[in-house]
């Protein structure tokens, strides 16, 4: 059985903690987009782990955990990611991580490149600043340096010296910025390579074989389906495809190959960095979900905004990226509230949207058109199965379900690992 997990709202769904549950069954994790952007969170005994561009399965011993040739590497901040394991006693071993050779790997000027950019942006995206932008425009014109560039040191001088001789020019005249010394970074990145060379592999061929030999793979998306490229709230987006597309160019694996999407929601809605956001709380409600979800970004720490359930969005994200299930998330943040409200519509101008538009006016316009339930106001962190829940929790699940046309498998009622109902 070969998995997807993604994000069906703006990332921060609580992905990390499915994908550490939904792991312990797959043989292979594979990340496919994104990059060191992502921050995943995973309880386990109390101890808190975040991941950023290892999958979040490299805590189960004995499986194998691949970044496929869709992410961005900072290599700087794998290998701080992965001493940062060693230190509580977790060897990242080279049986247990594949780096696909094809990765493109995101150089010191990405980094600053991402922060001079929003600083000239009227409209700012509010980047994580990881360069994560600028290294995959670097893929798409055809001058991005690869995993398997920091193995070659002849190609990668080639390859750095034609990229210092365009970018040193752009820093200087347009940004006012110091020049880069070739030098250093050539220096640098070949050590990296060294570092990793024995990590380094073409995995696109690893999975399909490993899949011939009836192994199961998860592909564990990062961000969410609304910070897409093509079908995000662009720009306002990350630079990859975070919708079940990105898991096939992502991994060289065929959409024939995949059995499964599962698409995990949080109860409510939150966003981190600018952009549209029609169900936004006002301040009050904002505070107060912020602090019982503790919505503050895992890469960042960014204050994250909170807002209503909006079912039009997600609907939107179940019918692009064929949800198979839905994982709801942290339900029990909901469990103090005397009405909960779902957003059903959109209307503008008169206009009523039942389908989640393009338009950036009409999104940034929009009003939401609102149901509004009874809360449950008990506390469900203790439940673990499904007919257990108030009645009130029930329903709103229910309605969920009704307005998505997909079935909820996973409730997740808390922070640990045990605390989720499998229905
Ligand atoms: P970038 O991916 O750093 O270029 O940032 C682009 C947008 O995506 C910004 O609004 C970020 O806050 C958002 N973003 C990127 N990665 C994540 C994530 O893992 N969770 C939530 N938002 C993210």
């Amino acid at each position: 059985m070969n998995l997807v997990v993604l994000g069906a709202q703006w990332g921060d769904e609580g992905k990390g903690k499915l994908i550490d549950i939904v792991s312990r069954d797959a043989d292979i994790t594979v990340r496919y987009q994104g990059g060191n952007n992502a921050g995943h969170t995973v309880v386990v005994s109390n101890k808190e782990y975040i991941f950023h561009l290892l999958p979040s399965a490299i805590l189960h011993k004995g499986k194998v955990c691949v970044i496929g040739n869709g992410v961005v590497v900072d290599p700087r901040a794998l290998l701080e990611e992965m001493a940062a394991l060693k230190k509580r006693g977790l060897n990242v071993t080279p049986r247990c991580l594949k780096i696909s050779d094809r990765c493109h790997v995101v150089m010191p000027y990405h980094r600053v490149l991402d922060g001079l950019r929003e600083t000239k942006r009227k409209n700012k995206i509010g980047t994580t600043g990881r360069g994560i932008g600028p290294c995959y425009a670097d893929k798409v014109t055809r001058c991005g340096i690869r995993m398997v560039d920091l193995l070659n040191p002849k190609v990668l001088k080639e390859k750095l010296q034609d990229n210092l001789n365009e970018k040193n020019e752009v820093f200087n005249k347009v940004f006012h910025h110091k020049a880069y010394s070739f030098i250093g970074i050539y220096n640098e990145y070949l050590g990296y390579g060294k570092k990793l060379g024995s990590y380094i592999c073409d995995t696109m061929l690893y999975l399909n074989k490993a899949i011939g030999q009836k192994k199961s793979v998860l592909f564990e998306g990062a961000q969410g389906t609304f910070l897409d490229i093509d079908f995000g709230t662009y720009p306002f987006v990350t630079s990859s495809n975070s919708t079940v597309g990105g898991v096939c160019v992502g991994s060289g694996v065929a959409p024939t190959k995949i059995d499964k999407v599962i698409a995990c929601v949080k109860a409510y809605t939150t966003r981190v960095g600018e952009g549209p956001f029609p169900t936004e709380f006002s301040k009050r409600l904002m505070e107060e979900i912020r602090t019982k979800g503790n919505e503050f970004g895992a890469t960042t720490g960014r204050p994250r905004r909170c807002g209503w359930f909006d079912s039009v969005l997600v609907r939107y994200a179940v019918i692009v990226n064929g949800v198979s299930d839905l994982a709801i998330m942290k339900l029990d943040v909901l469990d103090d509230l005397r009405k909960i409200k779902i957003c059903t519509a959109y209307r503008y101008r008169g206009k009523v949207y039942k389908e989640f538009p393009t338009d950036f006016e009409v999104l940034s316009h929009a009003e939401p058109v609102y149901e509004e339930m009874d809360g449950w106001m008990m506390p469900t962190s203790g439940i673990r199965s499904y007919r257990r829940l108030p009645r009130n929790a029930r329903k709103y699940i229910e309605r969920l379900e009704q307005l998505l046309k997909v079935g909820v498998k996973y409730i997740s009622i808390g922070t640990k690992r045990d605390e989720i109902i499998v229905r």
